[in-house]
């Protein structure tokens, strides 16, 4: 398994390339299987969970090609509606394409996606959602067996919480079922909206996107198209952090008036970041140090995102005075404060909440990745510590950051990968 190796210290300067966002692709790619023409989408980050859903798809019997951060689907009708669990524990997202597979083929047999590091992650609202739109469902062996009764139809769907999954699946599954689908209490993640104007590209008849009540009339059929992924929020979030957290100057690249405009705001409590326009995304200063504390709560879109609740805590470790971060949307994202402490962070969990009492330093150490986000924040607490810090597993890194050793070198930042 490869490390990463860190000599911290340096603050950051240069320009960094935001990537397509991981999360805008995964369900763009899963639109594929509700065509039989070519989708072509741009703009697409080459990850692990890229290529773990190119082989979901092929196992669909889709013909995919991805070359330079573009790819190109054909889906055509699987030999088995059939997603197994060696494909499906990989990567949770990949639940998705159950809401594709019953509204074009009437049956789809997906394993369970089982929990992950940071909590249980059911998947009892696509279900509800499904049973609503005409969908039985059997499980058994660890499968969720869906079969349409008759045909799918569309449903008032009010959705108990905002979940960014199940707003997704629903949707696809809408745009070819009978009649008109309402979802209330829809999530309004970007990515979704991205999802949204793709399908809508495809010929899908679909109104309220970026909004909580969404109206779908299905369609007969969807055609191909071409369509480009946002710029991940999410890496340029945590790239925002790292220069918080260890000063400096950089340019993000990147596009999206959306993703701009969000960042500016969720980044609107610190009285030492400036953010502001650049020709071609944001520049990002600050002087280093000094930086006061926060008190966050993580939220669906457009609050705090929990995906940089591990980046934040790492910041904060190092801030004037005591930080307290709640986490609101996982019962179990503080993977990442057991490594930090040694580090010399002083970090207390309690319950959902993380207390933070920021200290003049922080010392590199031997550390260990759990989950995707949790590896950022070692990454970002690398930069800070004092010394060398090495962090193990790091494929948790390669499932959603595209070149970081490259982008962060790129900003005067000591860091290699040690190869197994
Ligand atoms: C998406 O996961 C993202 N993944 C996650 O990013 C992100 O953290 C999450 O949304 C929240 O923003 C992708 O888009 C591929 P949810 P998803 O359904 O859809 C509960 C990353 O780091 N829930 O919005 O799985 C669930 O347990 C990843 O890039 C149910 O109880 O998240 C959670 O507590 C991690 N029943 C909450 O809702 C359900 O049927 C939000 O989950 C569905 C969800």
């Amino acid at each position: 398994m490869d490390k990463i190796e860190i000599i911290g210290g340096s603050s950051m300067s240069g320009q960094i390339s935001i990537s397509g966002s991981k999360n805008g692709a995964l369900p763009i790619m899963v639109c594929s299987l509700l065509t039989n023409d070519s989708l072509t989408i741009e703009n697409v980050p080459d990850l692990s969970d890229i290529n773990s859903m190119i082989s979901l798809l092929q196992s669909l019997n889709s013909e995919v090609e991805f070359k330079n951060n573009k790819l190109r689907i054909n889906s055509f009708k699987p030999k088995l509606n059939y997603a197994s669990y060696d494909l499906v524990r990989k990567m949770r997202a990949s639940f998705l394409v159950m809401g594709p597979l019953l509204a074009r083929y009437g049956n789809a047999e997906v394993s369970l996606p089982g929990g992950c590091a940071i909590g249980a992650r059911p998947i009892n609202y696509h279900i509800k959602a499904f049973e609503k739109m005409g969908v039985s469902f059997d499980i058994v062996d660890g499968y969720v067996k869906g079969k349409v009764k008759k045909n799918l139809k569309g449903a008032q769907i009010n959705l108990p919480i905002k979940s960014v999954g199940a707003t997704e699946n629903i949707m696809m599954a809408a745009t070819l079922a009978e009649g008109e689908t309402i979802i209330s209490n829809a999530a309004m993640e970007p990515e979704i909206e991205n999802m949204g104007d793709c399908l809508i590209r495809m010929g899908a008849d679909i109104r309220g996107l970026g909004t909580s009540l969404i109206k779908i009339n299905g369609k007969k059929k969807l055609d191909g198209c071409s369509f480009k992924v946002m710029s991940d929020r999410i890496e340029a979030g945590t790239f925002i952090l790292a220069v918080l957290g260890c000063g400096g100057k950089v340019n993000l690249k990147l596009h999206d008036e959306i993703v701009i405009e969000n960042l500016k705001n969720i980044f609107s409590f610190s009285d030492k970041l400036l953010i502001s326009d650049s020709k071609d995304g944001l520049i990002v200063e600050c002087e280093g140090g000094g930086y006061s504390p926060v008190n966050i709560i993580t939220k669906p879109y457009p609050g705090f995102p929990t995906d940089l609740q591990a980046q934040l805590t790492a910041v904060m470790t190092k801030a004037k005075g005591v930080s307290v971060i709640e986490e609101t949307i996982f019962e179990n994202r503080f993977m990442h404060i057991a490594e930090l402490i040694r580090m010399g962070a002083s970090i207390k969990i309690k319950g959902p909440k993380v207390e933070i009492t920021g200290g003049e330093k922080i010392f590199g150490a031997q550390v260990m990745a759990t989950d995707l986000r949790a590896s950022s924040s070692l990454v970002i607490a690398g930069l800070m510590a004092e010394g060398k810090t090495t962090i193990n597993r790091v494929y948790h890194l390669d499932r959603g950051y595209e070149k970081l050793e490259e982008k962060l070198s790129q900003c005067n930042i000591k860091i290699k990968r040690l190869k197994d």
